[in-house]
């Protein structure tokens, strides 16, 4: 995969939308330095220079749908930190959490309705960080901080590729089976949870499976129904939101 780096971008998200006609298929970008990184929701990303990775994937002719692809990034993450004997679990939709701290974050972007479709998978893995900024440091944890161990950013960075494109064969001869090992390494399965009903309303449910399209079927007992919740956050008990 084709690879460029930058000292410093303002997100690498937008960098690969900006210049997505002269970029190739399947090509990614990382900085070291991204001055207005994007979380989810509007979010901001914080990313100390040669603290985290900050990288973005272009899928310039998606074969899979976007779930699909939020299910093969987020098991590249588990698989590439498990080689540095990191155990890390999936909170819905793709967060990549360490008991109850967040460890990396995905956002997704892209357009799916028309000839032009793309798709952009960003992510932003905490690497090197000894402490974060107060709003998130409840809330967050880094390589470091589960191994005492520093990381070059380079290998992080090479390893989770190889994952990746591992993971991007096997999705394409066998989805169903890597559905089942996002499930495998799923928080929210069997668990309790909040999830978003409506603009402003929440409801509470356990969640008995998840769909091949990533959707949560969710049993609440009031009402006695099953809710498939495709969209929005989730809370677990005694985590972050
Ligand atoms: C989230 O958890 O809210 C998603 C965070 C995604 C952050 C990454 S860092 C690299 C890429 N560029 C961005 O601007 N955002 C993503």
């Amino acid at each position: 995969m084709k690879h460029y780096h930058f000292d410093t971008l303002t997100s690498t998200n937008d960098y690969l939308k900006e210049h997505i006609n002269e970029l190739c298929d399947l090509c990614y970008v990382t900085a070291t330095n991204q001055t207005m990184g994007k979380g989810r929701k509007k979010r901001i990303w914080y990313n100390e220079p040669n603290q985290g990775l900050a990288l973005s994937i272009l899928i310039k002719k998606p074969k899979l749908e976007m779930n699909q692809y939020s299910v093969l990034i987020a098991l590249s993450f588990i698989d590439m930190l498990k080689k540095y004997n990191i155990n890390a679990m999936i909170k819905w939709p793709n967060d990549i959490v360490i008991g109850n701290k967040k460890i990396c974050g995905i956002l997704l972007e892209g357009q799916y309705d028309n000839e032009q479709n793309y798709l952009i998978i960003g992510a932003g893995l905490n690497v090197n960080n000894k402490e974060f900024v107060d709003k998130i440091s409840s809330r967050a944890t880094s390589m470091y901080l589960q191994t005492n161990m520093t990381y070059s950013l380079k290998k992080v960075e090479k390893d989770l590729i190889k994952c990746f494109k591992t993971n991007l064969k096997k999705s394409l001869r066998n989805y169903d089976k890597l559905m089942q090992t996002y499930k495998e390494y799923s928080c929210v399965l069997n668990q309790t949870i909040l999830f978003d009903y409506e603009e402003g309303i929440s409801k509470i449910g356990y969640v008995k499976d998840i769909n091949p399209d990533g959707s949560l079927v969710v049993f609440n007992e009031n009402d006695g129904v099953d809710y498939l919740v495709n969209s929005g956050e989730v809370t677990i008990k005694n985590f972050y939101d």
